[in-house]
């Protein structure tokens, strides 16, 4: 039986929004999540999917202990994150690590890529003072770069050099678990295909825990097993890559893989309008109003999520039945 490494019980974020006109003082609460439930065992590669602003990041933040839940649990293992002690919390920060959308950017420009690289290592003091160098090395060529590059500066480098010298920096404190928000996008095609390959080829070694948010379902199905889509803060299906992009169960789930493009079919704008804003959602299911099949108790109904077969759910009160 796998290990469970993180598991959410229905974990709400609720961020409140600052005043509207002058003469009312007045707040508003946007749920950018609600009812999450979630379960990542020790080798899941999970693929976080959905448009902008569905919550993808803000679900990776709480999993990253970085904001609290506003409602429900995020647990680690058997610990809640909101109660780690100071033992745990670094323990708990070795053992997840982060690649941030914006690599460049989450490095010092000031600071050489190998002090780059070894920061973590001292941090975490996984190694004696001399024997840094050699474990610096070793990370740069894990991920396919020369040596050379290590007295460079991050500005020196390019957008694949600097994604790869984001998962080496990941990697340095060898975590359980990797997450990674958006971490190629933006990329050459080319590029990115290698970056997709040196991650998916260290999850397969090492046996890393992935989650990989991406707005691109095939970059969802390269690199993860399995998917969960996420629709205003809700996870509207979840289930093994495989099935989920054969058989969508969900019509967003659907709307989403015909509005993607492939080469055998046309390319069809199955998805109408953009997702509406997270404040004041709507009686109901929450996707009725871009939905292609509503009836009218999806109106009245917000659909829980629901067990189909043992490994897949979905939360819709009609799901798709002839899925193409
Ligand atoms: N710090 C914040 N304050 C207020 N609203 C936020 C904050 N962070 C995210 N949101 C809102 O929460 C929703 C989900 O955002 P996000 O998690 O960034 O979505 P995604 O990563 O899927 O694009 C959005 O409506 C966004 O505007
Ligand atoms: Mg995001």
């Amino acid at each position: 039986m796998q290990e469970t490494i993180f598991s959410l019980l229905d974990v709400e974020r609720v961020y409140t929004l600052g005043t509207t006109g002058w003469f009312r003082r007045k707040t508003r609460q946007l749920k950018a999540l609600d009812g999450i439930r979630l379960e990542l065992k020790h080798g899941d590669t999970l693929a976080l999917v959905g448009e902008s602003g569905s919550g993808k990041s803000t679900l990776i933040r709480l999993m990253l202990g970085l904001e609290p839940a506003s409602d429900g649990r995020v647990l680690y293992g058997q610990h809640d994150l909101a109660h780690l002690d100071a033992e745990a919390r670094k323990r708990f920060a070795r053992e997840v690590a982060f690649i941030y959308q914006n690599a460049r950017g989450s490095m010092n420009p000031r600071m050489r890529i190998a002090d780059i690289l070894a920061e973590p290592v001292r941090l975490h003091r996984l190694c004696e003072e001399q024997a840094i160098p050699a474990r610096v090395e070793a990370l740069i060529a894990r991920v396919g770069l020369p040596a050379g590059l290590l007295q460079r500066f991050p500005g020196e480098l390019s957008g694949g050099q600097v994604r790869r010298i984001a998962i080496a920096r990941a990697l340095a404190a060898e975590p359980n678990v990797i997450m990674a928000d958006e971490s190629v996008a933006g990329l050459d095609v080319s590029v990115q295909a290698q970056v997709l390959n040196l991650l998916r080829d260290l999850c397969r070694e090492s046996g890393i825990t992935l989650v990989f948010i991406t707005h691109d379902l095939g970059v969802a199905s390269y690199l993860c097993e399995k998917i969960a889509v996420l629709y205003l803060g809700r996870i509207v299906e979840q289930g093994p890559t495989h099935d989920i992009l054969s058989t969508p169960r969900h019509p967003y789930t659907k709307a989403l893989l015909q509005a993607f493009p492939r080469f055998d079919a046309p390319l069809c704008a199955s998805l109408k309008g953009e997702i509406p804003s997270p404040v004041n959602l709507p009686k109901g299911c929450r996707f009725a109003g871009r939905c292609a099949q509503v009836q009218s108790a999806c109106l009245e109904v917000d659909p829980p999520l629901t067990l189909l077969t043992p490994e897949r759910q979905v939360a819709c009160l009609f799901p798709v039945v002839n899925p193409c």
